[in-house]
């Protein structure tokens, strides 16, 4: 494939004076990787993280578009950062604004044209491009250049080429990171972004995941959770040249020593093959945890929103994954209110959540996203139907996710120590199935697995004892 070069080599760009960072982040778990990411490419250019935007030399604006009024929201935080910019100018400082993301991709001219004192817009695609917009942008603000730098492509050079070794755990505690092995969809679900502000499906090569894994572990990091917009489409180039699953990938992660826990998010059910469902039972590392998103319980809905597969597949899915692993909880994604739902539709989705019993889901009102082919559609819900139908799906998964840690309680599980909690010595972790876990143990074990017995649950989390030390391996 034909690559470009950056114009500023991020590897031998000149130590600047000391500038600050300050990355707001909105939206899904790739844009705290990719934020984690813009981090770093900055970094050489002499950026250190700032924790506000007062006194920050560079704001990123990390946007999603996914639900919610995403252009008003931002259009409300850029007001915020202009008054911040124009009172720093008063003191003769600069300050670089720039919005990414999928509102930045999907918005990039409107942008420019609303909010001028913007200096760069750029789509999730290019953000190793940012060295070299961050200099255009500078030579701007000295009156040398176009004001408003804009970089919105989907580049033929894989950004991931271009992008420094990872720095470490994202997460407070630093046990936990992410690290993102795909990226965009081809599945244009009706209701859906996606597939217009990220792009077409691409996969990362496997040896690239595999180098960043073993330096995240070695900074420490003992849990990698794989992103993709779609994961389980994972077909990365293997290190032999062939295609690799995104069950062959799990399998070669397993084998690094110390990274004791694999998970994958998020995945479409049409693409959980046979590989993946036995790796789930043969990987000890793989967390019995998997989100799976159903969307509606409805064929009709199912059909309607073009996820390729209906409800009795769904359930065959799961039940197919139960018996490679007994103990695998589900979570799931649920839209009410999607153009044409019915009463019975929405009672489809309810009956599909008491079969299925899910340990947690995210649930939210249909919102309809300009140019995708549901928001043009006929039967749109009213907001009052959606709500209500809301209310009560929530209800019904707030139940299962108590009875599902009430069901915790008495269990012997490992608990990942990610850091101290509320209570003095006391620790604070994380169980298989992502429940906070809090236990007396000592600092020594932050960022070690330990097995603890479960015996309580409180609204938010539970409390354990703690048995005995896991060592890593
Ligand atoms: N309206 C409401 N929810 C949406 N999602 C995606 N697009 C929309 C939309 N237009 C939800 C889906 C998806 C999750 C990430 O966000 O449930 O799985
Ligand atoms: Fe969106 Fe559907 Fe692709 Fe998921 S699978 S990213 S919901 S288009």
């Amino acid at each position: 494939m034909h690559r470009l070069t950056p114009h500023v080599p991020i590897a031998t760009a000149p130590p600047a004076t000391p500038k600050r960072l300050h990355v707001i982040t909105w939206g899904c778990q790739m844009n705290v990787y990719d934020s984690a990411r813009m981090t770093d490419v900055l970094r050489p250019l002499g950026y250190a993280p700032a924790t506000d935007a007062a006194s920050a030399d560079m704001v990123i604006l990390n946007t999603c578009h996914i639900r919610d009024r995403a252009t008003e929201k931002l259009f409300s935080e850029l007001g915020r950062l202009r008054r911040i910019k124009d009172a720093r100018a008063a003191e003769g400082a600069t300050t670089i604004i720039a919005v990414a993301g999928c509102v930045a991709q999907a918005e990039g001219r409107e942008i420019l044209a609303r909010a001028p004192f913007v200096d760069i817009v750029l789509g999730p695609q290019t953000y190793h491009r940012l060295p070299e917009m961050v200099a255009r942008a500078a030579r701007a603000a000295k009156g040398e250049g176009n004001v408003g730098v804009i970089d919105t492509d989907f580049p033929v050079e894989q950004k991931f080429d271009f992008l420094p070794a990872a720095t470490g755990p994202q997460l407070p505690g630093g046990v936990a990171a992410f690290l993102t092995v795909q990226e965009g969809c081809d599945k244009f679900c009706s209701f859906c972004v996606v597939p217009y502000t990220r792009g077409a499906e691409a996969s990362r090569p496997a040896a690239s995941v595999l180098d960043e894994a073993r330096r995240l572990v070695e900074g420490g990091v003992r849990e990698i959770t794989l992103l993709g917009q779609n994961v389980n489409a994972y077909h990365g180039v293997g290190p032999d040249g062939s295609t690799w699953s995104l069950a062959r990938l799990l399998t070669a992660l397993a084998a690094i020593p110390c990274l004791r826990r694999l998970r994958y998010t998020t995945s479409h059910p049409r693409d959980m093959g046979p590989d993946l469902i036995a790796a789930h039972g043969d990987l000890p590392a793989l967390m019995p945890f998997l989100h799976l998103p159903v969307q509606s319980g409805s064929d009709r809905m199912l059909a309607a929103m073009n996820r390729g597969h209906d409800r009795a597949e769904y359930l065959a899915l799961v039940a197919r994954l139960r018996a490679a692993r007994p103990d695998l909880a589900l979570s799931s994604d649920f839209i009410v209110g999607h153009p044409g739902e019915s009463e019975a539709d929405f009672e489809e989705t309810l009956s599909l959540i008491r079969e299925v019993r899910f340990a947690q889901a995210f649930s939210f009102k249909y919102s309809a996203r300009p140019g995708t082919p549901a928001a043009g559609a006929e039967g749109q819900v009213p907001e009052a139907v959606k709500d209500a139908r809301l209310a009560r799906l929530q209800a019904l998964i707030r139940a299962q996710q108590d009875e599902f840690n009430a069901a915790s309680v008495g269990a012997v599980m490992p608990v990942l120590f990610t850091g101290r909690g509320r209570k003095p010595g006391q620790l604070s972790g994380r169980s298989p199935y992502l429940q906070a876990v809090h236990a007396i143990a000592p600092d020594g074990l932050i960022g070690s697995e330990a097995t603890v017995t479960i015996e309580a649950m409180l609204t938010n989390s539970l409390t354990a004892t703690l048995l005995r030390e896991r060592a890593c391996a």
